[in-house]
């Protein structure tokens, strides 16, 4: 086997492992706005999603870097099967072993979404749930492993993407965010006074609704 190491290989492995988190606590996040139909005049429901979609392309590519790199580096030698198989790599097998679950997870995740159309919904939800159970895997992964959480900083970015996207998963549970806050990116048409051009009513809560044509009356 040739030897294959340089300080370059274990700078990037770090640095696109702390990418890959940052990343990865965004897509979180943004998730769930997206689930939440969080949207509006700053930034369109649409957008949301559109965001989340990107940057969780960026995570997994910056996750391949990761694992690419570790696994090209042999001061430690962990063999590309082994980053993929839980419990197969020889160094450090626990440890290894959460990131390799936490990412084998979120290729499932993202496989479900490419075939998203070729799947039910139901089977791609709980598919996409598993990104829950991924992310406080990659956390102990990153706190178990890496190099740098013997510093301060690493440990405070890593307890900044916990509490973030704890804050969004309480806002969500307990804000109780309208579903139909921001229903759609297609702008209300104007119509005559008192009226909407929009299917959904259910902005005008002292209005009433006119249940053949779904529009809504000002009461007088
Ligand atoms: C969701 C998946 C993953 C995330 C978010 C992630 C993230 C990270 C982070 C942030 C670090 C700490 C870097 C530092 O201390 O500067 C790290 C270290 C490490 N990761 Fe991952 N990782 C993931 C998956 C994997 C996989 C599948 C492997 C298998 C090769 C792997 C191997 C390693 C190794 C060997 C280290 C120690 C590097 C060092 O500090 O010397 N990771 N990872």
């Amino acid at each position: 086997m040739i030897a294959l190491t340089s300080p370059l290989l274990w700078y990037t492995a770090r640095a696109s492992g702390i990418v890959s988190l940052l990343l990865l606590t965004a897509v979180m996040a943004l998730g769930v706005m997206t689930a939440t139909r969080v949207g509006g005049r700053p930034m369109p429901r649409f957008a949301v999603a559109e965001v989340h979609r990107r940057i969780a392309l960026m995570t997994m590519i910056f996750l391949v870097l990761h694992i690419l790199t570790t696994v090209l580096d042999t001061y430690v030698h962990i063999g590309l099967l082994a980053a993929l198989i839980p419990f197969t790599s020889a160094y450090k097998t626990v440890w290894v072993a959460f990131g390799s679950v936490a990412f084998d997870l979120l290729l499932a995740v993202t496989i479900a979404s490419l075939l998203k159309q070729r799947i039910s919904h139901a089977a791609w939800r709980a598919i996409h749930w598993l990104s829950y159970v991924s992310f406080p895997i990659a956390i102990i992964h990153v706190l178990m492993i890496g190099t740098d959480t013997r510093f301060p900083w690493m440990l405070l970015l890593v307890a900044g993407c916990v509490g973030t996207l704890f804050l969004a998963i309480a806002w969500r549970l307990w804000a109780h965010p309208r579903p139909d806050g921001a229903l759609t990116a297609v702008p209300r048409r104007k119509g005559r006074p008192g009226t909407t051009a929009t299917a959904s009513t259910q902005h005008a809560p002292r209005g009433r609704k006119i249940a053949s044509s779904g529009q809504t009356r000002k009461p007088r």
